[in-house]
């Protein structure tokens, strides 16, 4: 297949080990793709235990499920519950090659996530964050080795959505996006190199498609009517399902980042604003939207 524009021709490095800062919904997700694509051990860790517990029983409850559809053989199920391990130390990833973070949505609490993680990874080991729209450039900028961080963001859910956006930020350099490059390729994803702009370019059209609807109901169009509106244009879902897939704290998060960079073309919609301020049941009574990732992985299970 055709490289896609912009990859650089060094090789990546080989992975051997994986270690996962953040055990939610989206982190055990891609925590079992990983093992499953790239047959190699990875650890998940969190801020405490009953987190990485919850992480990690996510993780076998998907097994058990692609056991149940046949997807994987009895002998690779025991083996993939057996290569995703909790932690509740980063020690663990002392011997890890690429290290990913998927916590809460805030700079700073990611920055100081990859000072510790710098502390006990080796010198050549590839740092990566999901975030959904902070700069890649910024987070590293606290780094010791700044050139090993790059963006590797997953859609929802994971495990179907083709797309993977790698972000390489200025001080980047080309054996980390290679590297980045060859893990896609070995979890089957389409990856696309993307500039490190706000929101990079996937979310920050989802953002401005949701806004849109969002702002049709905060003025004054009925959130039912907002939301099947292209019922016949064949979208995979309606709007506020997906919203709810993506969760509207996560939503808000990026709706912010983008109001910051362009306030005049990004303003924060009020509805999703109460949406989430007041626990989230305001648009679709009916349908009980959730507004944090706890709920909406509990009504997953
Ligand atoms: N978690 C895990 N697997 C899921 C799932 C979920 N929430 N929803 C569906 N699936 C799996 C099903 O189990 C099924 O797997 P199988 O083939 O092994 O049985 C497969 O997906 C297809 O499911 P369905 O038959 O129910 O298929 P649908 O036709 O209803 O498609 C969908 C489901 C693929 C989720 C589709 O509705 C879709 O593409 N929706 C749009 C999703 C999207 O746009 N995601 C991007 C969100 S933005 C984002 O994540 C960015 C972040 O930074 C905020």
């Amino acid at each position: 297949a055709k490289k896609p524009a912009g990859v650089p021709e060094v090789p990546g490095r080989a992975i051997t080990k994986i270690g996962v800062v953040g055990a939610g919904l989206m982190a055990s997700q891609f925590a079992l793709l990983f093992a499953r694509r790239l047959q190699v051990p990875v650890v998940l860790t969190d801020l405490d235990q009953e987190r990485v517990d919850m992480g990690v029983g996510h993780v076998h409850r998907e097994v058990d499920a692609l056991r149940a559809k046949g997807r994987v053989t009895a002998d690779q199920a025991t083996r993939l519950k057996k290569l995703v391990t909790g932690s509740m130390t980063k020690e663990a990833f002392a011997d890890a090659d690429f290290v990913i973070e998927a916590v809460f949505e805030d700079l700073k609490v990611k920055q100081k996530v990859f000072a510790e993680v710098e502390e006990v990874v080796s010198d050549t080991c590839v740092l990566a964050t999901n975030t959904s729209s902070l700069s890649v450039t910024e987070m590293a900028s606290q780094l010791r080795h700044p050139e090993r961080l790059v963006g590797f963001h997953f859609f929802n859910p994971v495990a179907v959505m083709p797309l993977l956006e790698i972000v390489r930020g200025d001080a980047t350099d080309d054996v980390t996006v290679a590297t980045a490059f060859t893990a896609a390729k070995q979890l089957r994803k389409s990856a696309v190199l993307v500039k490190d702009a706000p929101a990079f370019v996937v979310n920050r059209l989802l953002t401005r498609f949701m806004g849109e609807v969002l702002a049709s109901v905060d003025s004054g169009t009925s959130a039912d009517v907002a939301d099947h509106a292209l019922d016949g244009l064949g979208l995979p879902m309606t709007p506020f399902t997906l919203l709810k897939l993506v969760g509207p704290a996560v939503a808000l998060h990026v709706a912010e980042t983008m109001n910051a960079a362009y306030p005049e073309r990004f303003p924060v919609s009020a509805a999703l604003a109460t949406m989430v301020s007041t626990g989230g049941d305001t648009l679709h009574p009916g349908r009980g939207f959730v507004s944090n990732e706890q709920e909406v992985r509990e009504r997953a299970l």
